[in-house]
């Protein structure tokens, strides 16, 4: 790992050379000191997959899930899928600031700049933008692979442009400008976001195995699902986190399940990735997760200091239904929730373990982040799989454009 970095972005782990990266995050700096300029109501990311989930991962973990209906100054849309209702719905709200003087944003990203769903929603998104805005080009950044078809017609319509490094694949590209632009537009502290991440490489590319966070956690994954245990699922104790669990799910999915093994021997291999919410999914999964089968290892994450918190008022007539929490503070009631779990999950040999996120600021989520990529890639090896390639994405890829060119 250590000479990883010193190959920087010619080796294929380069996405844990991004945060030392200081060209790039000043060149990203550079146009969110332009695009905030234009004080935007909206931005619109048009991307999917590694894309764009990583960007919802940090912005709903920093910012929380409930963002847009604070009316922050800048709310933000995230045109993945192409259905139609959902992307006329978007259509339908960055139009009346268009109509008036207000302004949006729009970031389209793709790192080949052909995926069929961001290139139709692309489309579909600037010609809204034409209609109203003469000089629209200053109104879109587009982020891709230098060279890219995409790259290439954003060069030549007079978009901005932010590079993907090459080696840096869509899943682990949170950390380039796939992910810096949008976030840094919406006012998160990119720089500590990538601190946080430097912090954390540090300290998985240790080569001494005990004293290495992701080796010890991939090492126990592996282990796990050699006896069996070949679903994973991150049960995350806190709402704003559910899009890093959609996040790791991509990371792990895409990463780890493979048709061949590096040494090209069919071996249809994987782990299933699940993502569940404390406490909500308590009451509809822990029944099949405390009595089903044994073919799950469970990674429980919580936060250890929320932004807020609340306390149950003690109404009266309330202590009857349930005594035990009046007065409580609901992170204190969320703890025992949690604690209740492992208990649960000890008493049936249900395995686990547990990480403890410090709060949500840009710093712990960028460690986490950061942390997660590089024991995905310590299970790859563990694997004897490529964590880097899909060469399975790119199938139904091909065969879809096939379908639609016929049509
Ligand atoms: O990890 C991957 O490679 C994929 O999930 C891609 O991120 C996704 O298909 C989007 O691809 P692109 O960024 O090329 O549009």
């Amino acid at each position: 790992m250590v000479q990883a970095i010193s190959r920087g972005y010619s080796d294929p782990r380069a996405s844990i050379s991004l945060p030392d990266d200081k060209d790039m995050l000043s060149k990203v700096r550079h146009i969110v000191d332009d695009k905030s300029k234009l004080r935007p109501e909206y931005l619109v990311v048009v991307g999917t997959g590694g894309s764009n989930l990583g960007t919802i991962a940090v912005q709903e973990a920093v910012l929380g899930r409930l963002y847009n209906q604070l009316n922050p100054a800048t709310k933000v849309l995230y045109a993945d899928t192409t259905d139609s209702d959902y992307i006329n719905n978007i259509l339908q709200l960055i139009e009346p600031p268009l109509r008036t003087d207000g302004s949006v944003v729009v970031n389209g990203i793709s790192k080949s700049g052909t995926t069929t769903e961001t290139i139709a929603n692309f489309e579909i998104v600037l010609n809204q933008l034409r209609r109203y805005r003469k000089d629209y080009e200053n109104y879109v950044v587009v982020t891709s692979d230098k060279g890219s078809k995409l790259w290439d017609l954003a060069i030549g319509k007079g978009f901005d442009v932010l590079e993907i490094p090459e080696m840096v694949g869509g899943r682990y590209s949170v950390l380039s400008p796939v992910g810096l632009f949008p976030l840094g537009l919406l006012g998160i502290n990119i720089g500590q976001l990538l601190e946080g991440a430097r912090f954390a490489r540090d300290l998985c590319i240790e080569s001494d195995v005990e004293k290495n966070p992701a080796a010890i956690c991939a090492s126990i994954q592996f282990l796990h699902y050699q006896e069996g245990r070949n679903i994973f699922d991150l049960f995350l104790f806190s709402n704003d986190l559910e899009s890093v669990g959609k996040w790791h799910r991509q990371l792990m999915a895409e990463s780890l399940g493979k048709e061949f093994n590096k040494k090209r021997k069919r071996v249809n291999i994987g782990i299933t990735p699940t993502v569940s919410i404390g406490s909500t999914d308590l009451h509809s999964m822990a029944q099949l997760y405390l009595g089903g089968p044994y073919d799950k290892f469970t990674s429980f994450v919580s936060v250890e200091q929320n932004n807020s918190d609340i306390n149950v008022p003690r109404l009266e007539g309330y202590a009857e239904l349930a005594s035990e929490i009046q007065g409580k503070s609901l992170k204190a009631i969320m703890d025992a929730i949690l604690e209740g779990t492992k208990r649960a999950y000890r008493k049936d040999k249900r395995p686990f373990v547990e990480t403890t996120l410090p709060d949500k600021s840009e710093s712990s989520v960028g460690q986490f982040l950061q942390f997660k990529m590089i024991e995905t890639i310590y299970l790859g090896y563990l694997l004897n799989v490529n964590p880097f390639d899909q060469p399975d994405v790119e199938s139904y890829k091909k065969e879809t454009r096939e379908i639609l060119s016929r049509k």
